[in-house]
């Protein structure tokens, strides 16, 4: 069974795709960490965001087994990740991982940006997370607050509409809910009832 979750920065879409992945006993894979990564591994080896030539180069040598370095969770690496995701050939770079990783069996949960639409459009069930921006804001910044960074809401808001603006405007798989993908709008919610909306949308999809 493969499951795609797709939406917005802060819409909580990774906790969602970890606990479904936990729920139903599948691996779960973070594709924002490979964009992450290669915005990482191009910045250390002291080359620049709009060098092309060197973002590619650093996508197509990308080590998976780096995912898990902390790091990369860190604020500015998703703003550096979304820059090296609208390359097309960073993206054509990272689709055969991405693709190996949901054909293993039992199959896979992977959450990003274009699961549903590119990178596995034959997902069994497919939800686009979202929330309005300015409670995805108000996540954020709740999230920087405990981490002790002093960022504002207005520039948490700020950041989280250019980075929608960003990843929904480019021309290489841009961020779009798939034609048959459920939409869960968790503005409203918590994290539990998101959650049971999302396994209840899940069953629906898989016993039809
Ligand atoms: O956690 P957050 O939503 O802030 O970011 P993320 O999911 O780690 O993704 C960081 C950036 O990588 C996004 O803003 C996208 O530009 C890019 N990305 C993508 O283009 N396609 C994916 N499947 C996943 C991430």
């Amino acid at each position: 069974m493969i499951i795609a979750i797709d939406g917005p920065a802060a819409s909580g879409k990774g906790t969602l795709a970890r606990r479904i992945a936990d729920h139903f006993g599948l691996p779960c894979l973070d594709t924002g960490l490979l964009y992450r990564a290669v915005a990482r591994d191009v910045l250390a080896g002291g080359f620049r965001l709009d060098d092309t030539w060197a973002v590619v180069a650093f996508a197509r040598c990308l080590d998976p087994a780096t995912l898990d370095d902390e790091g990369l969770r860190a604020p500015g690496v998703g703003e550096a990740a979304s820059r090296v995701a609208g390359i097309p050939e960073v993206r054509s770079a990272l689709l055969e991982y991405q693709r190996a990783f949901a054909r293993r069996r039992p199959g896979a949960v992977l959450d990003g940006r274009d699961i549903g639409t590119v990178v596995c459009p034959d997902a069994d069930a497919k939800i686009f997370v979202t929330a309005t921006p300015e409670e995805r804001a108000r996540r954020r910044h709740l999230e920087r607050q405990a981490q002790g960074e002093p960022v504002t809401y207005e520039q948490i808001l700020d950041l989280i509409r250019n980075r929608d603006a960003r990843d929904s405007g480019r021309d290489s798989a841009p961020m779009r809910r798939a034609d048959d993908a459920d939409l869960l709008d968790t503005t409203e919610m918590g994290i539990e009832a998101a959650f049971d909306a999302a396994v209840g949308l899940i069953l629906r999809k898989t016993s039809q």
